[in-house]
């Protein structure tokens, strides 16, 4: 056990994820961030008291920080930082529609983290989120590999369910694989997908995979649709608890993120959902796997509608 997380951000993703990692009981401190005062300090004080039950002796601190960066000093030194402030989306709404209000917050949370972290592994939650990775890095200045974003982790977990759900068989028994965008131009893989190690066009017909690659795609404005007041926090906590535990274990796991890619699958210069061996370092490498000729022409084209979105965020 040792090192030191910070959660930027303490409402439902920020807050579920600085649980989940005080519960793996890895990390010494979480210290969890926000900008409604007295919110973090609250939540910390609650969690901290779960210690006993749960049986973790890792320290929750709750700090109230202001968007100008009063308050980052208790956040100086992190391992690894998750920033999950911003606004999450209404029903109808797009990830994209969130651009403009959260670029202006994630710039100035990833300058105020620079400052006091200048060796974190920073995981970008916020959406939309392979823009915010880019702008995140541009702001931080850190080189890119200690810069990614979470969305293929949750994507792929949310496809192993449909597909588990589908053939009622145990979710241990699927795996998945989703790459490209967090969000229209998201590439569920069908060609990756394996149940008890049986191709998953052996098991469902075309039409019926066809409709669980949409509904993936469509799987966080369905949860919206129902919630009505906020966006998924369980699935996606999660996925960045996962990645920053990995990150403090140096464990060399091969995930779905959001990375800067360089080369692979013929596409550079960009942010993008592949898979990627992770250590304490962020990213170590992007691993290229094989896929067939459609699902890299659908790869191709999320890295174009990212990079013009990223083109953009430069300015906000
Ligand atoms: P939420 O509204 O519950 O919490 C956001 C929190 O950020 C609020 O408590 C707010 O006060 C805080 N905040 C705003 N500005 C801040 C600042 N400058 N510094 C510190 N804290 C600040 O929203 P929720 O559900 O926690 O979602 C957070 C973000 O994560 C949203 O942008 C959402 O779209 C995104 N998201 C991303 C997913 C992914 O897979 N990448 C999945 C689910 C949500
Ligand atoms: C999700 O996929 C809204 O990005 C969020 O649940």
């Amino acid at each position: 056990m040792g090192g030191k997380v910070t959660v930027v951000g303490a409402g439902f993703y920020g807050s579920t994820t600085a649980l989940r990692l005080a519960e793996y009981d890895v990390f010494d401190t979480v210290v969890l961030t926000d900008i409604v005062e007295g919110k973090p300090e609250g939540l910390a004080l609650d969690m901290n008291q779960s210690r006993s039950i749960e049986g973790f002796e890792t320290k929750i601190i709750g700090v109230t920080t202001t968007a100008e960066g009063a308050g980052y000093e208790a956040t100086a030194n992190s391992d690894v930082v998750v920033i999950t402030a911003g606004l999450p989306r209404k029903p109808g709404m797009s990830r994209m529609d969130l651009i403009g209000v959260n670029a202006g917050i994630v710039r100035g949370v990833a300058e105020n983290i620079a400052k006091h972290s200048p060796k974190a592994v920073i995981i970008v939650v916020s959406n939309p989120l392979d823009e915010m990775t880019s702008l995140a890095q541009i702001a931080t200045g850190f080189p890119k590999n200690r810069v990614m974003g979470q969305a293929g982790m949750l994507d792929t977990a949310r496809f192993t369910n449909f597909v588990a759900e589908k053939l009622a068989v145990k979710v241990g028994a699927v795996k998945t694989l989703t790459l490209g965008s967090h969000g229209d131009t998201m590439v569920p893989v069908p060609s990756r997908c394996t149940v008890n190690g049986k191709a998953l066009s052996e098991l469902l017909s075309q039409t019926e995979i066809d409709e669980l690659v949409d509904r993936t795609r469509n799987g966080g404005a369905e949860v919206v649709a129902l919630l009505k007041t906020g966006s998924a926090y369980y699935a996606p906590s999660a996925a960045a608890a996962r990645m920053a535990k990995a990150v403090i274990e140096d464990s060399g796991a091969v995930m779905p993120v959001c990375a800067w890619v360089d080369g692979e699958y013929g596409i550079s210069g960009v942010y993008l959902g592949v898979e990627a061996e992770i250590g304490r370092n962020g990213v170590k490498k992007v691993v290229e796997s094989a896929l067939t000729q459609t699902e890299v022409a659908a790869l191709k084209a999320a890295a174009e509608a990212v990079r013009a979105k990223q083109a953009d965020v430069q300015t906000l």
